[in-house]
């Protein structure tokens, strides 16, 4: 069967403009690119299994002990290695969402339950999913800010779920891949409450931030240890690469990108969807670094004689036709896109 995710330039073509894969529009630093090319004789060495220099630096970010970190090849390893390590019976997601959680649900043959957020409802997190859970449920999926609508639960409500999960003996995994892009993400992550909740993993990645997907690298922080040993145990001992360790502490030594990057995107969001508004698309605000919009079906396909590509949004849960989602890239790039979808609209 084959996987849908953005970013598949190999089957479209380097010449077109890439606007699937929610990356920052920033690139990679040369920074990280000068410190991996002076690193490159390592790769002869087996990778530290207990990436040593990375987990104090993400300690020291985080705040929080070496032994409430786990690292993975990229954030989607994580989400299976966790899985794997639960291995529970009966999973809710929270959709639409990310397509990797059914996919780590199914790797261990669990049964799914999904709990619609509604369009009705700018596809925010309600109150509702409080009656989804009950003991029956072994673990609860979501995403903030979402992966495609960009948008981010209400704290209060997140707490509210963790509490109720806990009391049911619920675990819960909240994927905080893109909070990195929210301005004031201080108020909207869970990190503050990570060493009273045992019930919790918040997974993060490095990927989308510093624009090194190809080098994978994630981490899950959790307040159980017994849960980060058991993730531990249910992954193979050298998962972290060499020039991911390296490229995850480079990244992490510049301390100013993320602000910098997170005023870039307001600036772009803000071109693209004032644009948006001119031109009638119906577009859904975003927390984020990407956009979900609405338009006729196989719009996506027009965008293509522009060289353009964008994620086609109809295979996911809960969307289905005529829904699209963009990255917010440099000015220049969202120029183009601007000027592309005015011919295909006007
Ligand atoms: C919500 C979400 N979580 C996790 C991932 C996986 O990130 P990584 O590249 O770190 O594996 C993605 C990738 O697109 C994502 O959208």
């Amino acid at each position: 069967m084959r996987k849908i995710h953005g970013g598949d330039v190999y089957s479209f073509g380097e010449n077109m403009i890439d606007f699937s894969a929610n990356i920052t529009p920033l690139g990679v630093s040369e920074k990280i690119l000068s410190d991996i090319k002076n690193n490159l004789y390592k790769i002869a060495l087996y990778p530290d299994v207990e990436c040593k220099t990375l987990v104090k630096a993400v300690a020291e970010k985080e705040k929080l002990p070496k032994e409430c970190i786990v690292f993975g090849n990229g954030a989607a390893e994580i989400i299976f290695n966790a899985v794997n390590a639960m291995k529970p019976k009966k999973v809710i997601i929270a959709a639409p969402a990310f397509a990797e959680y059914e996919c780590a649900a199914d790797s261990v043959l669990a049964e799914k339950i999904f709990y619609y957020m509604g369009e009705n409802n700018n596809f925010d997190l309600d109150e509702d999913i409080l009656e989804c859970i009950c003991e029956d449920i072994d673990l609860l999926f979501l995403c903030t800010p979402n992966n495609p609508t960009g948008r981010c639960a209400d704290i209060e409500l997140v707490l509210k779920v963790v509490k109720k999960c806990e009391a049911l003996g619920v675990f819960v995994i909240i994927d905080e891949c893109f909070m990195d892009f929210v301005v004031e993400s201080e108020r909207f992550s869970f990190d503050r409450y990570i060493m009273e909740y045992h019930n919790v993993l918040i997974i993060k990645s490095f990927t989308k931030m510093y624009a090194i997907p190809g080098v994978r690298l994630g981490y899950g922080l959790c307040g159980n240890r017994d849960v980060i040993d058991k993730i531990c145990l249910s992954r193979q001992p050298w998962n972290v690469s060499v020039f991911a360790q390296i490229a995850g502490v480079s990244a992490l030594e510049q301390k100013e990108l993320p602000e910098v990057t997170r005023k870039y995107v307001e600036k772009e969001k803000r071109f693209l969807l004032e644009n948006f508004s001119e031109m009638g698309i119906e577009f859904f605000e975003s927390s984020a670094n990407f956009i979900l919009f609405k338009e006729c079906e196989e719009f996506d396909k027009k965008l293509l004689n522009y060289n353009l590509i964008i994620r086609n949004c109809s295979n996911f849960r809960g969307l289905g036709k005529g829904f699209f989602r963009i990255a917010v890239k440099s000015h220049k790039e969202n120029e183009v896109l601007v000027r592309a979808l005015k011919e295909i609209v006007f």
